[in-house]
């Protein structure tokens, strides 16, 4: 069976940041045959201006993560959720990935987690972005479930998911998508 490439997207810059290091213990917990290589080119890409687009083409930091959502087998999502919404940094380089040609998001399985340090573990922001790539016909992963609330209790100081729970839930999610991304296949 050959490989399924995840391309892992965290929604934070942040150099501590929970989110991305929710991403490397999926990296860390993906089955035999699921490769995760996360994306780390989201600061780079700048503001969305579709006269640009139109202009000059795609700036190069955002034809690469086209191309990396393009190349990729499955997404998997890692994200705060800023003012009960998607962070501004995913939901612009989102908005750039989404127009034509060839709109990288189209029948891409993908995956959505997030940790937050509230109690309610970005449940809100999760189901902006599922409404979003899903309206770009990107088929979201609709189970588990994975809200890792109080973040600053389940990793410890050197970004490690150390909370029991919540290493099994990453772990099922990373296991379910690459299910969802072979039954897709068909
Ligand atoms: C601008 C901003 C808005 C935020 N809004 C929310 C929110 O709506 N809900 C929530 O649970 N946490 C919110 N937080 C707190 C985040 O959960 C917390 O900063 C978290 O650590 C961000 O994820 P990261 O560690 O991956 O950067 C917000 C933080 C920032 C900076």
């Amino acid at each position: 069976m050959s490989v399924i490439k995840v391309l892992g997207i965290s929604g934070s810059l942040r150099r501590s940041s929970f989110n991305t290091a929710a991403l490397r213990a999926a990296r860390d917990l993906a089955p035999e045959g699921v490769e995760i290589t996360i994306f780390d080119g989201l600061r780079e890409i700048p503001p969305y201006d579709d006269d640009e687009r139109l202009g000059t083409g795609y700036p190069p930091p955002v034809a690469a993560f086209r191309a990396a959502v393009k190349a990729a087998d499955a997404l998997l999502f890692a994200m705060p959720e800023y003012n009960y919404s998607v962070p501004g940094v995913l939901k612009n380089a989102i908005d750039w990935a989404s127009r034509p040609p060839e709109q990288p998001f189209d029948g891409k399985p993908f995956a959505v987690m997030g940790a937050a340090t509230g109690l309610l573990g970005t449940a809100r922001g999760q189901h902006e972005l599922r409404r979003i790539v899903t309206g770009l016909n990107g088929y979201v992963l609709n189970k588990p479930e994975v809200y890792i609330s109080q973040a600053a209790t389940r990793f410890d100081a050197a970004g490690r998911l150390t909370d029991e729970a919540s290493r099994a839930l990453v772990s099922q999610l990373v296991t379910s998508l690459r299910d969802w991304t072979l039954r897709l296949r068909g």
